[in-house]
């Protein structure tokens, strides 16, 4: 089950980043656009996704658990992926769907290994079996500073329980995203974040452009052709376009 299953006519888009980078309002901003093109897209996150692995989150965001060690937190993180490629990411990329995810494998990587310390190695080849070697199309890495993020998150009304780690090791985490970036420019693109939403989310359509179009092109030699929808809807339209 370890071996690389292709998704031949779906799109997949992961949108990570640090707390507070705005990945999820911009990953409905995405969505909202991209339906308004007529796209079929599901839109989806982890830890989540599914009861089961929204259960799973549940275990893991909750500030009142015993202390969790790295490893546990890793595997319930798989676990909860594993369930979420099965039922979710991979039917839908079958049917030819764009899957917009908020967070996905680079997150386990910049968490449990740039910031929490496991070994990089160890979580590429665990995350192979959790995702069936399913790889993101284009992953966004919605980039700011770690005070700027954590401010917006502590602000918030509930913390839950890793908004809550050092400021230490939010920067890992950040110093990983950006990493992982360098590693892979193909694959991932860093979106400058602390920008006006207008101007993050231009950003977001210039990268996803290019992908839009391959997409398209590839849409049209086995089904019909996007509906085109009649213009309306919010700044983010105008933004994407
Ligand atoms: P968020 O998606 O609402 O930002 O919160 C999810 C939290 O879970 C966030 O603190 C990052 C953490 N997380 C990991 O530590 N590893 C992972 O692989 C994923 C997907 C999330």
């Amino acid at each position: 089950m370890t071996q690389r299953r292709q998704h031949p006519r779906g799109l997949f888009i992961t949108l990570e980043g640090i707390e507070g980078c705005g990945k999820s309002t911009q990953a409905k901003l995405l969505g909202e656009f991209l339906r308004s093109e007529g796209y079929v897209t599901v839109e989806t996150r982890e830890p989540g996704g599914t009861p089961l692995a929204e259960k799973v989150r549940s275990v893991l965001l909750d500030r009142a658990s015993e202390p969790i060690a790295p490893e546990t937190e890793a595997f319930l993180i798989f676990a909860a992926r594993r369930q979420h490629v099965m039922q979710v990411i991979e039917p839908a990329l079958t049917k030819g769907a764009i899957v917009l995810c908020d967070r996905f494998s680079d997150s386990t990587l910049a968490y449990q290994g740039y910031a929490r310390g496991l070994d990089l190695a160890m979580l590429r080849s665990l995350n192979r079996i959790a995702t069936l070697a399913i790889i993101p199309d284009l992953t966004l890495v919605f980039d700011l500073p770690v005070a700027t993020g954590l401010a917006r998150r502590r602000s918030a009304p509930i913390q839950n329980r890793l908004d809550r780690e050092s400021l230490q090791f939010h920067r890992k985490v950040r110093a990983g995203f950006l990493d992982l970036a360098k590693r892979h420019p193909g694959r991932m693109k860093v979106v400058a974040a602390g920008a006006a939403l207008e101007r993050v989310a231009r950003a977001v359509a210039q990268a996803v452009a290019p992908m839009l179009s391959k997409h398209r092109r590839g849409a049209a030699e086995d089904s019909p052709s996007p509906r085109i929808s009649s213009p309306h809807f919010s700044q983010a339209r105008h933004a994407l376009r």
